[in-house]
């Protein structure tokens, strides 16, 4: 066997170690090659020995003697074929089911573009591994799943080539959020998941509590052990405390008793209470159930953090105090909302990212949400291509068109007031009623991003009736410093405002709410201590991929989708 060619520097980013072919003992590595580098420069790889890993697309054998396998690695979309000749393995059936992975080793060789479809291939010397797939029971054959169906099977899709690309352009647009932020001098903050307030004020949240799971233990322990100590059993305890109590009484007035007598009496007293102390522990311990406070609230006393606790909706507030401080930072992480929306654009668990910038007005935020979008278009159509073309082809005629006009024309920019007053005027029956103060819905949203405008709008100044609590007032004290940024087929994609800086109309905000102060007064002494101007947005994470990839459900741009009646993994 000929030695392992040296690793190759110019693919250091895409290459992994293998261990080398050259026997046991041997403790050198070779890198294994992704088809990615191999399809994007044939010539630079033509007669290059090279490990390739991956999973069998296709596999077919012409005759005992010749197998072909098109092996996808995940690192893009082409795959690439390899040629086993039947003297290098034995047992070619073995290769060629659907979904069998294998570890090549072997020659590329480049191809006539005229007469082969593939430019390149791998003539196979040595089959490092494999992994058989059982053709009959493997739920992933060859033939065509709706993403529909795929649901059903969320640890086998990342196989498939819809989701394999929806995963690499959520890659690619995690590492562009990065890029973007720190490119404009924001710092990288990381907010609780676990959270003890409610952002968005709407009481959505999941709860987070051991109060269960102890209630639990409990009723086990009870039913093994028998019933708690009852108030009889106290009761009677009790009465042996002061029986001693007061045999120790008698012996003292007596004044016959030595010291060491009394002593003697003291120590059993003193047992008798701790008996009394420990069953009265025990019943309060074995209370089976969830305990309630006298006026019917649960009790948190006994909960893990000793109050309510959640699933943040938004790492807003606490992202909040690190921009009073830092000035421009942002966050990026999951979020979790209880709604018990059914529609293809809402999630129970997603991501989202959240810049907050002190001394920053309506119009700075509004600026800064269009250059980030715009930058992540830009991103995902320069190092997406491949997949994007992909898209085109299968899924949305109109995915690329899409991303290079937003990230090339400016984004309209419109009041709520006006937005209700093209709606109205709208030679549309829409299914929501349209007057001032209504809620957008999606119809509405979508009605002026693909019909009216034909590219994002930013709609702004929304009535504070319907906008959460933090929003800055407008003058007109009807309206609020808010901003959503709306995009062709999807809608909403953020949603943002100018924070209410000023302490009185905060409170009050807050107590027209509905909300109590208690919880919100660390919040609030951002407003007492030195208040500061500031303003910030979230943009939901699979809002932008649904965008760009042009799929019609959420669901299949997250990995492991959780709604309502739906956890899967
Ligand atoms: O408009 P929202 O609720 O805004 C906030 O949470 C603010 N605290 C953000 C901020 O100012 N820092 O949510 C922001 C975005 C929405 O525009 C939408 O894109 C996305 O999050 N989003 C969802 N995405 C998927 N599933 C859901 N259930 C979503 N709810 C909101
Ligand atoms: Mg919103």
């Amino acid at each position: 066997m000929e030695a392992a060619p040296p690793a190759m520097p110019e693919l250091a980013d895409d290459t992994t170690s293998i261990p080398s072919s050259r026997g046991e003992g041997d403790q050198s590595h070779h890198p294994r090659t992704l088809i990615r580098a191999i399809v994007g420069a044939i010539d630079a790889h033509d007669k290059k020995r090279v490990v390739v890993g991956g999973w069998v697309r296709t596999g077919r054998r012409s005759s005992s003697l010749l197998a072909f396998l098109e092996l996808d690695d995940g690192s893009c979309q082409q795959n690439l074929q390899a040629v086993v000749k039947g003297q290098v393995y034995g047992d070619l059936r073995r290769l060629t089911p659907t979904g069998t992975s294998v570890l090549l080793e072997g020659v590329l060789e480049k191809l006539d573009g005229a007469k082969h479809k593939q430019l390149i291939e791998l003539q196979v010397e040595r089959v490092i591994d494999v992994g058989e797939v059982d053709a009959r029971v493997y739920p992933l054959p060859k033939t065509k799943h709706t993403l529909e169906g795929l649901r059903d099977i969320p640890h086998l899709r990342p196989r498939t080539d819809t989701i394999a690309a929806v995963a690499r352009i959520r890659s690619e647009l995690a590492f562009a959020t990065h890029s973007f932020f720190r490119g404009e001098g924001f710092l990288h903050v990381h907010t609780p998941i676990i959270s003890t307030s409610d952002c968005e004020g709407a009481g959505e949240m999941f709860q987070v509590t051991t109060l269960f799971s102890q209630a639990d233990k409990v009723e086990k322990e009870l039913k093994e052990n028998g019933a708690a100590p009852s108030e009889a059993d106290i009761e009677a305890a009790k009465l042996v405390v002061r029986e001693k109590g007061d045999a120790i009484a008698r012996l003292k007035a007596a004044k016959v008793a030595g010291k060491q007598e009394i002593s003697a009496a003291v120590l059993e007293l003193e047992k008798a209470k701790e008996i009394v102390s420990s069953l009265e522990a025990e019943r309060l311990r074995l209370r089976p159930g969830i305990q309630r406070k006298d006026d019917g609230t649960i009790s948190f006393e006994n909960d893990f953090f000793k109050r309510p606790a959640y699933l943040t909706v938004s790492g807003q507030l606490q992202a909040e105090t690190y921009a009073c401080a830092l000035g421009k930072v942002y966050t990026f992480g999951p979020t979790f909302r209880a709604e018990k929306s059914h529609t293809s654009r809402h999630l129970a668990e997603f991501w989202m990212v959240e810049p907050e910038m002190a001394f920053a007005d309506l119009q700075y935020d509004m600026d800064c949400a269009e250059r980030y979008v715009k930058h992540l278009c830009r991103w995902i159509l320069d190092h997406c291509r491949e997949d994007m073309e992909f898209m085109v082809n299968h899924h949305d005629r109109t995915a690329i068109e899409r991303l290079e006009l937003v990230s090339e024309t400016p984004f309209e920019r419109i009041s709520y007031t006006k937005a209700i007053k093209i709606l109205e005027d709208a030679d549309k029956e829409f299914e929501n009623k349209v007057e001032w103060g209504i809620d957008l819905a999606s119809e509405h949203e979508r009605y002026l991003t693909d019909v009216v405008f034909e590219k994002p709008v930013i709609v702004y100044d929304y009535p504070k009736e319907i906008k959460a609590f933090y929003m800055r007032l407008n003058d007109d004290q009807k309206t609020v410093a808010a901003m959503d940024v709306l995009v062709p087929k999807v809608g909403e994609l953020i949603g943002g405002s100018q924070r209410e800086e000023r302490l009185d109309i905060l409170k009050q905000r807050l107590i027209d709410g509905g909300l109590a102060l208690g919880p919100y007064e660390w919040y609030l002494d951002l407003r007492r201590f030195a208040t500061v101007k500031h303003s910030g947005f979230g943009m939901g994470f699979e809002r932008m991929l649904l965008f760009a990839t042009g799929l019609d459900n959420i669901r299949d741009i997250i990995p492991f989708p959780r709604c309502p009646g739906k956890a899967d993994l």
